[in-house]
């Protein structure tokens, strides 16, 4: 049957922490055509530790993009009409592999690992005043298990193939988008060891004023600079696909997951902000070509540089660990229920948590309390408590640590949001979304387009020099609300609430004394 004629499609690889999806847009029209999806296995080998395995991050996005394929092959649309792929990815995760044969040297250390906690802490117990802001004059950052330098520490002092590596002039390191763009560029026949500045920007290595890999930095970590990848920018052309349908497409974007939904909602003014509700839950907002250095926990990173020679914008953000992956505990853990999904329903049945609050804090604490050694609770139980009681509680979570970061972004920013950008898989609970709006006091909004990651990846690529099939002018840009979920409940009991939140916080952290 006859092929339909379409303008120039531009890809999104979009690898998160729980799964893989590859998409296709129109350029033109900024419309989903098709994707498909694959879930990301977590191995938890120890307590407190994370990882996922390279080789199957690999397979995923490969089975993501041919199935893809064959889908827009259904649909009667040519996939010669794919211009550009952009990357997208959990930030980050931690990987080496040998060069020479293209084999990783150990499993990615995804971010949530813990391994590193006494690490971390002797790190800051040796700094002046025990200081975990240390480099955050040059990294944005506090000293935390969360940021790649750590990881890549663990495994060289820890993993004697990687060691090894490193002394023979094999290793390479690189987050989950170093590794994807190396592999889908040739791997050790040829491919691109690179990464953007947004990605560089979460590894602790990165200065964000100079833009480039830090000596000082890279001396303190006992980092040996060759094996870390070129910073590009988000926008350019890296390479081309070396195998597969869409071999020969240029690779031409490249953002961290939370900025390429920054992107992707249209967040390009000074001010504009996203909430990500993924397996953690993100919240950045952008602050202009200038960095913002947070005093209320928060990080400074790098929002986005779309082309070679554009500025680089800055955002503020404050991370969450736990969001999806607490609903995922509920599943996984302890079976209450079948499928993510159905929280909604089983939360939906109360309608309350009544006095209960559960702290999700199973990685420790990120923003703004950046404490490593908290631990989940579960507090306020009676013989009343049931399953929706802790399904409640584990939504309302999600918005507490929401509001937390919330207010410390207005009290470093100075003008407070007047309402709420939402994305990803948990924005599509729209319990969760009224609670969001209810304990934020603010009207918390959705774009019509849900896949706003992928979207900003997406026109990375398309508006790369050499691609440039997606215009990036403002005028265009603007995002179609669907929905909108205006505050329902009064103030005082929403303040009471939450106040109760900050109580229980107070012994996640303190659980052990
Ligand atoms: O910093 C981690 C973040 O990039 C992971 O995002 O969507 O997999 O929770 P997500």
């Amino acid at each position: 049957s006859e092929k339909i004629t379409m303008g120039p499609l531009v890809a999104a690889i979009d690898q998160g922490t729980s799964s893989t999806r590859f998409l296709v847009f129109n350029s033109k029209t900024a419309e989903l055509l098709s994707h498909h999806q694959v879930g990301i296995k977590q191995s938890f080998p120890k307590e407190g530790w994370v990882e996922e395995d390279p080789k199957e991050i690999l397979q995923s996005v490969y089975e993501c993009m041919e199935r893809t394929c064959e889908k827009l092959g259904q649909l009667n649309i040519d996939i010669s009409n794919i211009k550009a792929v952009g990357v997208t990815n959990q930030r980050e995760t931690t990987l080496v592999w040998d060069k020479e044969t293209g084999e990783p040297l150990y499993n990615a250390i995804v971010w949530l690992d813990l391994r590193t906690q006494s690490t971390v802490e002797r790190l800051i117990n040796s700094t002046p005043g025990k200081n975990k802001n240390h480099l955050k004059h040059k990294t944005g950052l506090p000293i935390s298990t969360y940021f790649s330098a750590v990881k890549l520490r663990w495994l060289m002092d820890n993993v004697e193939e990687v060691a090894e590596a490193i002394l023979t002039n094999r290793a390479m390191f690189g987050t989950v988008d170093s590794w994807l763009i190396w592999c889908l560029t040739g791997g050790k026949s040829g491919g691109v060891h690179v990464t953007d500045v947004t990605n560089a920007s979460r590894t602790m290595l990165f200065n964000i004023h100079t833009l480039d890999w830090d000596p000082e930095l890279c001396k303190y970590f006992d980092v040996p600079m060759e094996i870390l990848p070129q910073v590009k920018s988000s926008s350019e052309i890296y390479g081309s696909m070396n195998s597969g349908s869409l071999a020969g497409v240029p690779i031409s974007g490249c953002l961290g997951d939370q900025s390429a939904a920054l992107v992707g909602q249209m967040c390009f003014q000074d001010g504009q902000a996203k909430n990500t509700y993924g397996t953690g839950c993100f919240l950045l907002r952008n602050t202009g070509i200038k960095p913002v250095m947070s005093d209320h926990g928060l990080l400074t990173t790098l929002a986005y540089k779309l082309g070679k020679d554009a500025p680089a914008y800055y955002a503020l953000e404050g991370s969450v660990a736990i969001a999806g992956a607490v609903v995922r505990w509920l599943k996984d853990n302890l079976g209450i229920i079948q499928s993510s999904a159905e929280i909604e329903k089983l939360a939906g049945d109360v309608g309350s948590s009544y006095g209960c609050y559960f702290v999700p804090a199973f990685s420790g604490l990120y923003a703004p309390y950046w404490e490593p050694s908290a631990r989940g609770i579960i507090c306020g139980l009676t013989q009343f408590t049931n399953r929706s009681h802790l399904a409640f509680a584990a939504l309302e979570a999600v918005c507490f640590q929401t509001r937390e970061i919330l207010e410390a972004m207005n009290q470093d920013y100075g003008v407070p949001l007047s309402q709420l950008q939402v994305d990803g898989g948990m924005t599509s609970n729209r319990l969760l979304m009224q609670l969001q709006a209810d304990v934020l006091c603010i009207p918390v909004v959705k774009p019509a387009m849900s896949e706003t990651t992928a979207l900003g990846a997406a026109m990375a690529a398309g508006a790369a020099e050499g691609v440039g099939v997606w215009s990036l002018t403002p005028g265009n840009l603007t995002t179609i609300p669907t929905d909108k979920y205006q505050p329902m409940i009064n103030l005082e009991e929403s303040e009471f609430r939450f106040a109760r939140w900050k109580k229980a916080v107070q012994k996640a952290m303190n659980w052990e004394t």
